[in-house]
């Protein structure tokens, strides 16, 4: 800064702080240079590259709130909370201080509900000390899946009675155990529905706007997920941020397994960032670390690394994500839970033999699938999209989930993964360039798996038909007709002839030879005595877009964003779901676009526009725009037109 080397991060996934008091031009001019080295990987994924999570100026008074330096943590049942507020205060004054500190809980709309005050803490001049404080509160409306409630810890640093720094956290009273038979969220019992997922999205890749965040963890939701397992690497506070608000727990990842100076310092400040935080339950010192897991060299470094995790947040415990069989010896010897990344086949026979370590699936259910395709094509680089294919080390969905769903040592899993993600695109290589594991595809558009899962992971009434009915040229042709459902038995019928009623097992799917005919394929569940049914049609040819955007108000901070998703209609308004029309957006003055995408793991189209000039093509149906507010007030005018196709156009708020 100003010409001053400031220091130098080593980490691409966690912040650092640097001290410019010194060397920073007041009521001037100041220059900071920052480079960023992405030539070395920390991961052998993709990780993206440059500046992509938010910089802060924060400004102190030079008696302060230490960085990250305040821990929340409480007792909690249904009748009363004992909540523990550690903070740490810094003195860089030049003489001592005595100073007070006052930990209030506030509700959501910020109501004082109780505080707790403690005066005459001297501080010398450079020293750091440390203020443990306690709030009672009776009847606590505890944090939950479905009422992720959060309150407010605010902590006041006064001076002479004058508040001279402070810090608001949210915060959920909440009591999480992890037992050997089962995750237990105040008290009751919770199996594990999770997904891996890395942090890039479609359009933008790693560069996601905070909004995106919530979009991605409110799909998650809508699937059933309860648990997000940030692969490989700390997640952005902002991730944290919606899993806190939408309720989804975290399993939070440190990136190597490393007991040397620069990664244990990674792994404090990964802990001190993220242990006030609701939504995380477990840590993860490492995943998969061939060379040393089954080694002493793993067992020390994994208990160098307890050691710290237990010293800095004793309130949580700790897994290490290992790909090791029935294998005890290394890592597995100290790390309090037991992870298996795929070696789903191994699990029981390692439970028998240490009953007494919570076992969890880190990475199941490895199903690759291309939405929307249904023949292999290895040219472009497709798989069919249903839980056919797996690789070879993993497993598909129906192959691991009926365990984790049947036996209570399974605290469950994370499958791998959410949505697709850029890189590792097994099996195949170019052209594709991202991968084919997750439930969603790169925009979150589902696949056919994803209502395997939702059937089994949510109480909702489910049922789902695939393939499209949309085959030219295939009359007569057998296709294979996958009904995903949770209701009892589902009756299939192709135009109005009934083809067969099955009984559905429990974890599973239904399954019909059917002879194509088109016209109206309708299934109809039968489920506690009523009937629900949903029809698959074939479509006449597009005649219009159409536009979803996830929501209708944007805020003008410059920030907001919303996902407009496309796809196209016949003349009867129904989506037409093999379209590939390439379409073209324009968006009015007071916004503007920041990506595209369409799922397809071999498209090569520019995420971002060129030349001002925004397009993309269908995928299978749909395509996807990013649109990022600017900091004006009028209205936001989107258009999509294609030169077959009635142009749609939608005004989107502001406030
Ligand atoms: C695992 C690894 C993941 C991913 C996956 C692909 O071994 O932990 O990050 O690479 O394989 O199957």
């Amino acid at each position: 800064m100003n010409g001053f080397y400031l220091g130098n991060n080593e980490s691409g996934y966690l912040g650092q702080v640097y001290d410019i008091t010194d060397v920073a031009n007041y009521g001037a001019n100041n220059v900071l240079v920052v480079r960023v080295d992405a030539t070395q990987k920390e991961g052998w994924f993709y990780e993206g590259a440059g500046i992509y999570r938010h910089v802060w100026l924060n400004k102190y008074a030079p008696m302060h709130l230490v960085h990250d330096g305040i821990f929340v943590h409480a007792q909690v049942s249904s009748e009363a909370a004992k909540i523990s507020v550690e903070t740490a205060v810094k003195n860089e004054d030049n003489r001592k201080a005595d100073l007070e500190l006052e930990a209030q809980l506030l509700s959501r709309e910020g109501s004082l509900l109780a505080k707790a005050t403690t005066t005459d803490i001297p501080v010398a001049s450079g020293a750091e000390v440390k203020v443990l404080q306690e709030i009672n509160f009776r009847n606590p409306r505890l944090w939950n899946l479905d009422d992720p409630y959060l309150y407010r810890i605010r902590v006041l640093l006064k001076q002479n009675g004058q508040v001279i720094d402070q810090q608001t956290l949210r915060y959920g009273l909440r009591d999480i155990q992890v037992k050997t038979d089962g995750v237990y969220l105040n008290g009751k019992h919770l199996k594990l529905q999770g997904v891996n997922c890395h942090q890039d999205h479609a359009g933008v890749g790693s560069a996601l706007p905070d909004y995106l965040q919530y979009y991605r963890i409110g799909l998650l939701r809508e699937m059933g997920v309860n648990a997000y397992r940030a692969s490989h690497n700390p997640p952005t506070p902002e991730l944290l941020d919606a899993c806190d608000s939408l309720g989804m727990l975290v399993m939070d990842e440190n990136r190597l397994l490393n007991s040397g100076r620069e990664h244990l310092d990674q792994v404090e400040r990964l802990i001190r960032r993220d242990r006030s935080r609701t939504c995380v339950f477990m840590w993860c010192i490492g995943n998969e670390e061939f060379g040393i897991q089954q080694t002493d060299y793993g067992k020390r470094i994994a208990q160098t690394l307890l050691n710290k995790q237990r010293q800095l947040d004793p309130t949580r415990t700790c897994t290490y994500a290992s790909d090791l069989p029935n294998v005890f010896r290394g890592v597995n010897e100290v790390i309090p839970v037991r992870s298996f990344n795929c070696r789903q086949f191994a699990v029981a026979d390692y439970h028998r033999d240490h009953p007494r370590q919570p076992i969890i699936g880190t990475e199941m259910g490895s199903t690759v699938s291309t939405r929307g395709i249904y023949a292999i094509d290895s040219l472009r680089g497709y798989l069919p999209d249903q839980d056919i294919h797996a690789p070879w080390w993993a497993s598909r969905a129906e192959a691991w989930w009926p365990m984790a769903a049947e036996n209570d040592y399974w605290l469950g899993g994370f499958i791998w993964t959410g949505f697709d993600y850029r890189g590792e695109p097994t099996p195949f290589s170019w052209p594709n360039v991202n991968s084919h594991f997750g439930v969603m595809d790169m925009c979150g558009f589902p696949k056919n798996i994803y209502y395997y899962y939702q059937s089994w992971w949510t109480d909702k009434d489910v049922l789902h038909i695939s393939p499209h009915w949309n085959w030219t040229g295939r009359e007569g042709d057998t296709i294979e007709v996958w009904v995903n459902s949770n209701a009892e038995s589902v009756e299939l019928l192709l135009n109005d002839t009934s083809l067969g009623r099955q009984e559905m097992s429990r974890n599973s799917h239904l399954k019909w030879s059917v002879i194509y005919q088109p016209g109206e394929l309708k299934a109809i569940a039968h489920k506690g005595g009523r009937t629900f049914s949903l029809s698959r049609y074939t479509t006449g040819p597009a005649v219009a877009i159409k536009l979803s955007p996830s929501k209708t108000t944007l805020l003008a901070d410059g920030q907001d964003a919303v996902v407009i998703n496309v796809s196209v209609v016949d003349a009867e308004g129904r989506e037409v779901p093999n379209a590939q029309y390439k379409i073209a957006f324009e968006v009015d003055g007071s916004a503007q676009i920041i990506g595209t995408g369409n799922g397809d793991p071999s498209s090569h189209e520019p995420d971002q526009g060129l030349k001002g000039i925004w397009e993309r093509s269908l995928f299978n149906g749909r395509c996807q725009v990013i649109v990022q507010s600017r900091q004006q007030e009028e209205a936001i005018q989107f258009k999509a037109t294609a030169p077959e196709l009635r142009v749609e156009e939608i005004v989107l708020r502001r406030n």
